[in-house]
């Protein structure tokens, strides 16, 4: 990338030819912003592991996705130095709160047959979050195996500096009818963090593309006074 910048410079390109290749630059990045969602990859994870020991497939439900993120967003800013999150929530928060919060039609709402939770001061990549922060001792691997579960849905947020929050939703619904999205399968934008199931990327929760995107922005301001001069 930098050999062909500087290449570029040498023979000193018109500043429509730099503009245009700030264009390229910037959509290749919303292009892998797009497509990284750690949520979904989490679940893939999840699915690979069941699957290994014979464990039927869980389905990937975004509004439980959406929840998870809910539900550990409320629980935030509180992670020990055994990296456990303290967590006081009430189960009619996720019918009073977390679902209307995502926009969930309330009559379809199903049974959560399990969560598993955690955190860390940095952001682990997907395959990491899911060895380290939640499937790390037997109780909830058992969590995880537990054969009432047909759905899955996983959030995670976090700040610049961390630390991050992971959570893993799990309900015995049937695919595509349970924690349905009102607004056909939008539901309500998050501001904050990633769930699975959705085509909608992180909103500022993920440090990595955070820093790709200040990376792009510095180098059109530098593309930008190299046209001035
Ligand atoms: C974190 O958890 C501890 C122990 O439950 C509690 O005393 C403290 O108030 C919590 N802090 C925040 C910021 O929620
Ligand atoms: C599986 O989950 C259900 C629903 O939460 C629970 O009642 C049951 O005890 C769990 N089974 C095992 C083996 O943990
Ligand atoms: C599934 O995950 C558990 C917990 O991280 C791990 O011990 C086990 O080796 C994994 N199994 C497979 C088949 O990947
Ligand atoms: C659930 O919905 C998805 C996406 O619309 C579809 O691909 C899938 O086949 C559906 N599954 C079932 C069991 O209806």
């Amino acid at each position: 990338m930098s050999f062909l910048f500087l290449h570029m410079m040498k023979n000193n390109l018109s500043s429509y030819e730099l503009h245009f290749f700030c264009y390229l630059l910037f959509a290749v990045l919303v292009f892998s912003h797009n497509h990284g969602n750690p949520a979904n990859e989490i679940v893939d994870i999840i699915n690979k592991n069941l699957t290994d020991q014979k464990f039927p497939n869980l389905n990937n439900n975004p509004g439980l996705g959406c929840m998870a993120l809910q539900y550990i967003e409320s629980c935030k800013g509180n992670c020990t130095d055994n990296n456990v999150v303290n967590c006081k929530t009430l189960d009619d928060d996720f019918t009073e709160v977390f679902g209307p919060n995502c926009g969930v039609e309330l009559p379809t709402f199903g049974t959560i047959t399990g969560h598993i939770v955690g955190c860390q001061r940095k952001y682990l990549e997907p395959s990491l979050a899911f060895s380290q922060v939640l499937v790390v001792d037997k109780k909830s691997l058992s969590v995880l195996r537990n054969k009432t579960h047909t759905e899955v849905g996983v959030g995670l947020v976090g700040h610049h500096k961390g630390p991050f929050f992971w959570c893993v939703l799990f309900s015995n619904g049937k695919t595509n009818s349970t924690f349905v999205l009102e607004n056909r399968g939008a539901g309500i934008e998050q501001k904050k963090g990633c769930y699975s199931g959705s085509s909608i990327p992180c909103s500022g929760g993920k440090k990595n593309s955070v820093v790709l995107l200040n990376i792009f922005s510095m180098c059109y301001v530098f593309i930008l006074l190299l046209t001035i001069m």
